[in-house]
This record gives structure tokens, sequence and C-alpha cells, in this order.
């Protein structure tokens, strides 16, 4: 019988031929007989016929990861083509979310497969052997700098690119458009939001409600849909989200979150012997009832807390804080700009806005665009 046949049988001491020799993937115990003589510490014999046949196995579980990993990488793939051949892009919060929940969904489930495969390979797979890694200076010694400089001015040179400014300067032209490149990139962020940023369906609503000939729309409880009657809303210091009357019934139903979204708006009533009506501001509220967007100005979160005693307005996700008795300008964080305010008016009972807002709503960057 040769020295191979032995090791296959189980030899508890392989001769030096076999163990330099690897075919297959080798089991952990077989890994651990390739360390130095002092390394080993796996039972060898009906042992190590038990470690291959759970390699085996734990390889094939590897195995089943990573092609789920593939499949979830060639479901995103083919997610994005087909659903931005069938979109055009994104269009809605509801596309949006579709969209966000399929192509997470699958990258999620290919990296988590990949993840697991891997991690069951190294432990069940991999021997755990001490492993030292020395520390080297990183920078290259002064003769190799010295070399490097000299093969570069060398080089710059033989090239010409000093002397020949013709080929120095269509180089550069040849060059510069590559530079441009990733701004293609930037196509895949959507279509741009032209004017659709700078006006809420509060401008629409109140356009129908002038054409109706009445002052304004009434604003409705977010919730309830109820129209909001002055005496309704009669106690100083209470707060409460309201939306422009007739948002379902006007805008196609793919539009109704996003509209919902740019509309809502805080009501406060404040004191009035507490609220300083802003200057060109000062039929904008009624009777210390002020209405402000309620989307924050830094980026977008909901300025939903509201502190009765200081008249405070929060914004739970960077703390910027908005005085509502005085145009809810900043007194605090890092929002730019005060919550842009709704002008408000009576009407039969009911409060009604009067217009949209008079600037953008949400993050500041919109403003400048
Ligand atoms: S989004 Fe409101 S403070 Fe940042």
């Amino acid at each position: 019988m040769s020295d191979d046949n032995k090791d296959t049988a189980g030899s508890p001491e392989p001769s030096e031929s076999a163990r330099g020799r690897v075919i297959g993937t080798p089991s952990p115990a077989r890994d651990k007989a390739l360390l130095a003589e002092g390394d080993i510490s796996a039972p060898a014999g009906a042992g190590e016929q038990l470690d291959e046949a759970a390699a085996k196995r734990a390889e094939r579980v590897v195995a089943a990861f990573f092609l789920l990993a593939f499949l979830g990488s060639v479901a995103f793939i083919a997610y994005y083509i087909g659903w931005s051949g069938r979109h055009g892009g994104m269009h809605g919060v509801t596309r949006a979310r579709e969209s966000n929940f399929w192509l997470g969904g699958t990258m999620a489930l290919s990296f988590l497969a990949l993840a697991v495969g891997v991690t069951i390979w190294v432990r069940r797979l991999m021997t755990s052997k001490p492993i030292v890694q020395e520390r080297h200076s990183l920078a290259a010694d002064e003769e190799t700098r010295a070399g490097f400089t000299k093969d570069f001015l060398e080089g710059a040179d033989d090239s010409g690119i000093t002397k020949r400014p013709l080929l120095r300067r269509t180089l550069l032209l040849a060059a510069a458009p590559l530079g441009l490149a990733p701004l293609v990139l930037l196509r895949d962020l959507g279509p741009l939001p032209e004017k659709r940023l700078r006006s809420t369906f509060w401008a629409q609503a109140v356009e129908e409600a002038h054409k109706q000939g009445k002052k304004g729309v009434r604003l409705v409880v977010d919730g309830t849909n109820k129209p909001l009657k002055v005496s309704d809303f009669a106690a100083p210091g209470s707060m409460i989200t309201v939306l422009p009357e007739g948002i379902e019934e006007h805008v196609p139903e793919e539009q109704v979150l996003t509209q919902t979204a740019k509309a809502v708006t805080i009501l406060i009533n404040i004191p009035e012997d507490e609220f300083k009506p802003a200057k060109g501001r000062e039929n904008w509220h009624v009777n210390g009832i002020v209405a402000y967007s309620k989307i924050c100005t830094h980026v977008g979160c909901p300025a939903a807390l509201y502190e009765q005693t200081t008249h405070h307005i929060l914004c739970p996700c960077h703390q910027s804080t908005f005085d509502a008795t005085d145009a809810a300008k900043v007194i605090f964080g890092p929002a730019a700009r005060a919550l842009p305010q709704l002008p408000l008016a009576v009407e039969d009972g009911y409060l009604v806005a009067t217009s949209d807002y008079h600037e953008p709503i949400g993050p500041s960057f919109w403003e400048r665009g």
C-alpha cells in the first residue's frame, strides 16, 4: 500500500508527502495537520471521518447561501431594469415606497445571504490559528523615494509633455469630458422638481374656493377630515394637525400621499396677549390661532412637538426649535429658516386658508433652487 493510501485510511501520522498535498476542500482536521506540530489538537482516525462528513455538509450549506445571494442580486437588477422601464424614473411617494421595498429587500437578501455563507465558511470549514503580522513603516525609504522622483522626471522629460504644448493641451482637452461623466449619474436621482416643490395643494384648493366666490378653503382635521370651526379650537395652548378640505377628491389617487405630505399644517392656539404677528402678517391669524407648515425646514421631518408653556415647536429629528409666537422663527438647532406660515381667516364660523404658503415648504435647499 502507498503512503497516500495509508493516509486516506486514516493513519494517525500521515507521511510528509501526504501532508504537502491538498486535493479538493481539506477538512478542518486536515487543515490542522498542515499546521506546526504543536498546533495539532483535533483527534484523527474515526474523528477525521466525522469531520470530513460535517465539512461536506457545511460546504453544501455555504453554497446554498451563495446561490441565494446570487438570486437576490439578479432579482435586484431585474427589478431595477423592469421598474425604471415601466415608470421612467421615480414619481410619487407610493412608487418610491414600492421600489424601496423591492430594491432594498433584494439587496438586503443578497448581502445577508453572502454574510451568512461567509460566516459559516469561516466557522465550520477553517481552522482558528493565531496569526501574527508585524507592523512595518508604510512610508518608503529615502532611497526608494529618490529613485521614484528620478524615474518620474526622466519619464516626463522623455515624453516631451513639457516641450510639446500641442500634445499637452489636446490631452487635457480629451480628459476634461471624462471628469464630467459622473454628472450623467445624477440622472438617476429622478426628474428635476422644477416648480412642483414651490406650491402645495393649498394653492389649488384656495383657487377652487375663490372660483366659487368663497374666501378660502376650509381646514379639516387630519385623520377625521372634519372641517374645523373656530369655536371647536378655542382652548389656548392647543395644537392640532390640519389639511386642506377635498384633497382626496381633487388629486389622482397615486398623488394623494404626496400632496398630503406637502400640505400638512399645524394649527396652534396662542393666547392673544403673547402672540406677536409679524410685519405684513397682522391679519394671518384668527384670535391668536395661527397655522405653520409641519415640515421642518432643516431636512423635512415633521415638526410635531409643541411645548404649551413656552410656545415652542420642536422637531424631534435634530432638535430644531421654532417660536410659535414669533412667526415660527428658529431659536435653536440646525434649521436655517422659519416654518412657513399659512394665512387664516374665518368664513361661516369655519377656519379657512386664504392662500397657499408664501414661500416653499420643507428644507431650505429648495428655496435657493
Ligand atoms: S429635520 Fe428637523 S431638525 Fe433636522
